[in-house]
């Protein structure tokens, strides 16, 4: 845990570390989730989504917000509490929040 740690300050710097400590290997797990439960809705890649909301107007600085939407649900969006398990949904907002540029 610690060597992973310390990977992704390396690679990230230490901005990002001090807000989310996000490792590659968790963006990497949280594409792989997204292409699977997410990307019908909000589109591949996060982009062109077909109806639900485009996530690039998301605020990416909003850790909780992000969490408590995918865990409970908002709007039209289904809860997602239940389907997946906490550190799934970490992966989600690692790739949400730096996974794509
Ligand atoms: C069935 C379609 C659907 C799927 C699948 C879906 N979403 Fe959504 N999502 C929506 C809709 C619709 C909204 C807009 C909700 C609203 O504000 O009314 C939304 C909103 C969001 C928001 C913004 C919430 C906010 O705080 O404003 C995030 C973040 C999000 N979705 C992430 C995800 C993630 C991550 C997944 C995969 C686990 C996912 N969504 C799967 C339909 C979907």
């Amino acid at each position: 845990m610690k060597r992973t740690a310390i990977f992704g300050l390396a690679l990230w710097g230490a901005t990002a570390w001090a807000q989310t400590a996000v490792t590659p290997a968790q963006i990497k797990a949280g594409s792989e989730i997204y292409a699977l439960h997410c990307a019908t809705c909000h589109g591949n890649h996060m982009k062109n989504p077909e109806w639900a909301v485009d996530l690039a107007t998301i605020p990416k600085d909003d850790h909780r917000r992000f969490i408590q939407s995918v865990a409970n649900g908002r709007g039209n969006m289904p809860p997602w509490g239940d389907v997946l398990k906490p550190d799934q949904i970490e992966a989600l907002w690692a790739y949400f929040s730096q996974g794509e540029k």
